[in-house]
């Protein structure tokens, strides 16, 4: 490439604020020329440098902007450590498909099974996909849809977190609600069911939910909206963070048994 022409893209790269442009051009015109690409060929190259790199920062902003307590992946995560969990469920939860379809996500069990893990690497890999991710707790939301209510703008509330992919509810049932907070909660999933994902987590079953809500109607009806699309996971066992500990609070929680 003459010392013009290569000024010339530097300065055009600059203009159209692709600063990749710039550099791939330089660097692929070699290899281009060693190569025998097509011009075609040698354009998708460069052009492809810069959308990838627009692509990785805007899915980093969408992690920083979703509010995670943490960094995990799905890739981190040991299936080994939870035999009943297949790979495939998780992998095909990875693809971000179910977002598409508004479906939901329920991670239940004892804690220390992962929950947390697998929801935060859903939110990234759903980040990585171009979806808008937030995270919070169950009692965080309840304070933000409180917060709405109270100022009288929950409608707008709600739908503001509708251009929200994806929201992640964490740790349903560690915090029993107090009374209008069933109601808020249910006008959250309300709002979301069928167009919108949700992914939720919770160490009690389904069943002790109108307990924790303090309403059992209102806690039937919003579960018949969450499960009505959803891939329902159970992790079980002894929690990873006691692992090699010899602690074992496995007898504390029964949320396995559908009796409780
Ligand atoms: N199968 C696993 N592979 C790798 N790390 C795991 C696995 N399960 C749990 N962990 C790790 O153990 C810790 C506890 O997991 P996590 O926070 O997801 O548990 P949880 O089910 O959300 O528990 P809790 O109900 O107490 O919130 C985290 O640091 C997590 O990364
Ligand atoms: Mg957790």
């Amino acid at each position: 490439m003459g010392n013009d022409t290569a000024s010339e893209i530097q300065y055009f790269a600059r203009a159209m604020k692709a600063p990749r442009i710039g550099e791939a051009a330089t660097r692929l015109a070699g290899q281009a020329r060693d190569a025998g690409w097509t011009h075609e060929e040698y354009l998708a190259a460069v052009l492809s440098r810069e959308v990838s790199a627009r692509e990785a920062s805007g899915a980093e902003l969408r992690i920083r902007a979703a509010g995670f307590p943490a960094r995990k992946s799905l890739e981190e995560f040991t299936f080994d450590h939870q035999p009943g969990l297949k790979r495939d469920t998780i992998a095909h939860l990875g693809t971000g498909v179910f977002l598409t379809e508004a479906k939901n996500v329920v991670l239940l069990g004892p804690p220390g099974t992962g929950k947390t893990h697998l929801a935060i690497g859903l939110g990234i890999k759903a980040a990585h996909a171009g979806h808008r991710v937030l995270f919070a707790t169950a009692t965080q939301w309840v304070a933000r849809l409180q917060a709405a209510h109270r100022a009288d703008r929950l409608p707008g509330e709600l739908e503001r977190l509708r251009r929200y992919g994806l929201i992640i509810v964490d740790e349903v049932g560690y915090i029993p609600f107090e009374q209008d907070a069933a109601n808020l909660f249910f006008q959250l999933v309300s709002s979301r069911y069928e167009h919108a994902s949700l992914i939720l987590t919770s160490n009690l079953p389904f069943a002790r939910w109108g307990d924790v809500f303090g309403d059992q109607v209102v806690a039937a009806a919003m579960i018949d909206r969450i499960v009505h699309h959803a891939e329902v996971i159970t992790l079980k066992g002894a929690s990873y963070r006691l692992k090699n500990t010899g602690i074992n609070t496995t007898s504390l929680t029964n949320t396995q048994n559908p009796a409780e």
